[in-house]
């Protein structure tokens, strides 16, 4: 997994808790003194290790801690790779193209060896776009996070929410982002029927 992630765990538990928190984890997860920078990558192990200590340490569950995490991480992302976002998107923009502008434009950079997941997004209505994701490292709750740290960066009313995920049996996990014209349970129905149709 790319270094930005683990650059933005360690911010994230630096800001929320401290340095010295974030020290006590790396030792729990057997990586003490191990500097992350953003240009390089990391074994998965590593990341899943310390949010396992994580989780121990704090005793927020897994997923809200994951999606938190992914909630925080947003603004570093834009800011790392703006270059790809188009001025005019809006948030809901953006997640519709972030599979094409951004993850499919990193998985084809000779620079490093970026494997961001493949997602594919649709707006099924103007206000609606489902995002489908089926990576094998199973962090669903990482992108409902980045789904709404994307509103929040935009400063746009998004609500996030899954509508079928693949640790409760489903084939892939399917992420919806609504924003503030639409109501979440008309879109949970148009997103159903719009699955039903596909
Ligand atoms: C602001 C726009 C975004 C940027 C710049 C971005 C970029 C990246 C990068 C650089 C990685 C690390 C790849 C690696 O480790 O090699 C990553 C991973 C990831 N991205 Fe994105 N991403 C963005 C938005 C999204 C959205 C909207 C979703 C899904 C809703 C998403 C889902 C994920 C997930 C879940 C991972 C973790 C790795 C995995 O599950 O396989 N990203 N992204």
């Amino acid at each position: 997994m790319h270094g930005i992630l683990f650059k933005g765990l360690k911010d994230f538990v630096v800001e929320t808790y401290d340095r010295a928190t974030w020290r006590q984890l790396q030792e729990a997860a057997g990586v003490g003194g191990r500097r992350y920078v953003p240009v390089s990558a990391y074994p998965d192990e590593e990341l899943v290790a310390l949010v396992e200590v994580a989780v121990d340490h704090t005793g927020i569950e897994q997923s809200e801690l994951l999606r938190t995490f992914g909630r925080y991480v947003v603004p570093t992302l834009v800011d790392m790779y703006g270059i790809f976002i188009d001025d005019a998107w809006t948030g809901l923009d953006l997640i519709e193209n972030v599979e094409g502008a951004i993850h499919h434009v990193l998985r084809n950079s000779d620079s490093l060896k970026y494997e961001p997941p493949e997602i594919s997004a649709t707006r099924v209505d103007t206000d609606i776009v489902l995002v489908t994701y089926g990576s094998r490292r199973g962090l669903c709750a990482v992108a409902l996070g980045l789904l709404e740290g994307i509103g929040d960066y935009y400063d746009e009313p998004l609500e996030v929410f899954e509508h079928r995920c693949r640790h409760e049996g489903a084939s892939s996990c399917e992420l919806v982002a609504v924003g503030d014209g639409t109501n979440p349970l008309q879109a949970n129905r148009l997103v159903h029927d719009h699955l039903e149709a596909t």
